[in-house]
């Protein structure tokens, strides 16, 4: 089996990257991570790739003083010295020209913190939150040129508690990025995504059997008298 090169992306903490990196550690995983870059010097996930012995890129946008074109054009060099194939979006922070979405058509995946199509952008534990959703979660899709559009490979879906703050929210949906995002690029990585009218279908993916209901059904019944 041939391990497709692949790049992760970040800006900052990098805990997706981190749960990338530990399924890319199993030789069967059908991607190999060539390179990590960010477009932060200080993000925290280098030191984690440079830690777990991987090779690191930065590509400050900053220097660039706004023109994405030459920052994309920095960034695909390094992607071509590593000899990427496939570039996995991990919390990368920088929207990305339609330029460089187009090189890198359905070899181009990212996750992001909400069930899309819903709450597009950031902040969308807040905005979860605010709507008062019952049940939140997180999508891995291919990246298209608008902002968080594009076919979506996979998703999981979380209850939205009535106590939640933000950051109890995004504990619970972090949590399930983490176990959806390997599966979803080893799927991508191995040649078993189907792009079909701007949807995607995973060859051989099994569905739950079982649905998410918040609350549970019955809440309407009166609670249980205490006993005696
Ligand atoms: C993750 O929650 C990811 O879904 C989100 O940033 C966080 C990065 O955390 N991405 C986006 O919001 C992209 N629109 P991490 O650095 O620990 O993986």
């Amino acid at each position: 089996m041939t391990r497709r090169p692949t790049a992760i992306l970040i800006s900052g903490r990098g805990s997706n990257m981190a749960a990338l990196l530990a399924a890319a550690r199993d030789p069967s995983y059908p991607a190999r991570i060539v390179l990590v870059l960010s477009n932060r010097p200080d993000a925290a996930g280098l030191e984690r790739a440079r830690q777990a012995g991987v090779p690191i890129a930065v590509v400050d946008h900053r220097a660039f003083r706004g023109d994405r074109a030459a920052f994309e054009a920095a960034v695909d060099a390094e992607l071509a010295a590593a000899g990427a194939e496939i570039v996995a979006l991990a919390g990368f922070l920088r929207v990305l020209t339609e330029g460089f979405v187009a090189r890198w058509q359905d070899r181009l995946v990212n996750i992001h913190p909400s069930l899309l199509p819903a709450f597009k952008g950031l902040d969308t534990h807040a905005r979860a939150l605010a709507a008062g959703v019952k049940i939140h979660g997180c999508t891995v899709h291919l990246v298209r040129a608008g902002v968080d559009e594009g076919p979506i490979l996979a998703q999981a879906a979380v209850p939205v508690l009535p106590d939640d703050t933000e950051a109890t929210l995004a504990a619970r949906v972090l949590e399930q990025e983490h176990r959806i995002y390997p599966p979803a690029l080893a799927a991508l990585a191995a040649g078993r995504v189907r792009v079909e009218g701007g949807r995607a279908v995973i060859l051989g993916a099994r569905a739950p059997g079982a649905a998410l209901a918040n609350p549970l059904p019955g809440f309407a019944a009166p609670p249980t008298p205490p006993p005696g």
